[in-house]
């Protein structure tokens, strides 16, 4: 059976053209063709293999495109790559790869096409469709992948065991296909990734946080942090959540399980964003809960300042897995930090000092800070769950109303303490500081509105009581 509908894009006429010129045999093989069978889209990846030189082939391919693309060539690993109306084109000569133990980079030997779908990593993405004249569309599909994605399953074209200590990035894979198409990993396979966890160490971190990256873009990350704890690779690669499981219970007191908890919470917020770093900071929220967690005779189970425990871990974390140490990892230290914040605000009566504090110390984040307390409510009883979340929404329309008032986020001083000092005719001092503390103290009690003239008046009123004499009034 024929799937030139597949090959719609005249690129392919040319890679096909190009091939036959050349005299060698070319296939699209892996995600796109996975993708075509799955609707997913159209794939911006191309991956093109040749029975002999893929660089060879690029460059033809190359010479006959609109514009010439620039050819990059990776020639340790017999690959080519170039750029063409959005798409991201790979050549690759077809291989027989072998590795060593220690490395992921394979050693590597020109081979058939069935030798180069025998290294891919799972059936569904072996799957090739011919280019050349004679086979254009043909589909080759040794390990019945086809059948695979009927059946939803993520299996490996030789043993597991081979294929995942060839290249043990592959465990990650596993996990993040079966996450993002919702499909099961053969038992065979899951056995086998539990088996050669530890392989995982000799993966590079960059590439491991792609995966898990790509595992809290989905819209169930929970089944893939489930499957990472399951074979016991998260304790390599996030111990801090693995840290969080279990229920503990004395003298008749339980607390939740955090692990799953968070889990649940993760769910929750892709339902309302889809930023990546607002998803981490759903995943880490409660990490500082393991090393604070103390029970005590009269009030039970506490996590006490789990949340400044567990922002200065997003440190250490970020570091350990190579993520970069900028604003993206300060933004998530503020979410873990203020996580509790508007918690507490939605347990009890909401002041609008409470908003005004709220607002004054999240600034700009204030919204993602509420959207993720929102994802925070796994309560399963249902009058708790529709109390807490009537309390948000108080929350929310307070902040807005606030705003508009007050204008606290970002907060300026309306007094500077340039002012303060020609004022009093003061040097740089400690009285300075108290004055201004005591101002924004009252701007965000709510004592005084935020605007200069008030503020100058408290300001006058505040220096009298510390036995200060205004010179200018
Ligand atoms: N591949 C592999 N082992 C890996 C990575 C990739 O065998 N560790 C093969 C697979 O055949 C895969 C192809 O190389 O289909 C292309 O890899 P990549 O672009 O990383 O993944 P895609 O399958 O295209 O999927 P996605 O774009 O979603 O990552």
């Amino acid at each position: 059976m024929s799937h030139k509908e597949a090959l719609q894009h005249p690129i392919f006429e040319v890679i096909g053209k190009s091939a036959d010129e050349l005299d060698v045999e070319a296939y699209v093989i892996g995600g796109f063709v996975r993708d075509y069978f799955l609707k997913r889209g159209d794939a911006k990846d191309i991956d093109v293999v040749a029975v002999g030189s893929g660089i060879a082939l690029a460059q033809k391919v190359a010479s006959k495109l609109d514009g010439k693309p620039e050819v990059t060539v990776f020639k340790n690993f017999g690959t080519a790559m170039l750029k063409h109306q959005g798409l991201e084109l790979e050549f690759v000569g077809a291989r027989k790869e072998s590795y060593t133990r220690d490395s992921r980079n394979p050693i590597v030997e020109d081979g058939s096409l069935e030798d180069d779908q025998n290294r891919r990593d799972f059936t569904i993405n072996a799957m090739a469709l011919g280019l050349n004249k004679n086979s254009y569309g043909v589909l080759l599909d040794p390990f019945n992948g086809i059948e695979d994605l009927k059946n939803q399953l993520i299996r490996t074209p030789l043993h597991p065991d081979i294929t995942y200590s060839d290249d043990p990035l592959r465990m990650m894979r596993a996990i993040r296909f079966a996450t993002q198409l919702d499909f099961t990993i053969e038992r065979e396979s899951l056995d086998a990734i539990t088996k050669n966890k530890n392989r995982i160490k000799i993966v590079s971190k960059e590439r491991i946080v792609e995966e898990l990256h790509k595992i809290l873009l989905t819209s169930k990350p929970s089944k893939g942090f489930a499957l990472l704890n399951k074979t016991g690779l998260l304790e390599f690669i996030l111990p801090e959540l693995t840290a969080l499981q279990g229920i503990e219970e004395i003298e008749g007191q339980r607390h939740k399980d955090n692990f799953w908890h968070t889990l649940e919470v993760v769910d929750n917020i892709t339902e309302t964003t889809d930023d990546l770093w607002l998803r981490w900071a759903a995943l880490l929220h409660d990490i500082g809960k393991a090393p604070t967690k103390k029970f005590h005779k009269k009030i039970g189970w506490t996590f006490h300042a789990h949340e400044f425990v567990g922002s200065k871990m997003v440190y250490k974390l970020f570091k350990r897995l190579r993520m970069p140490l900028n604003d993206k990892m300060k933004f998530v230290q503020k979410m873990v930090l203020m996580s509790s914040r508007p918690v507490i605000l939605s347990e009890e009566h909401v002041t609008d000092s409470a908003v005004r504090r709220l607002v004054f110390d999240a600034g700009d984040y204030v919204d993602d800070l509420m959207t993720l307390c929102e994802a925070d409510i796994t309560t399963k009883n249902p009058k708790k769950q529709k109390k807490y979340k009537n309390n948000f929404k108080i929350v929310r329309e307070k902040i807005i109303e606030v705003e508009e008032r007050d204008k606290v986020r970002n907060f300026q001083p309306p007094v500077t303490g340039e002012e303060i000092m020609q004022v009093f005719n003061l040097k740089p001092s400690r009285e300075i500081g108290i004055i201004k503390d005591a101002i924004k103290e009252a701007i965000l009690e709510g004592d005084i509105p935020n605007d200069h003239q008030a503020a100058y008046d408290f300001m006058l009123e505040k220096g009298k009581e510390l036995g200060l004499t205004a010179v200018v009034i």
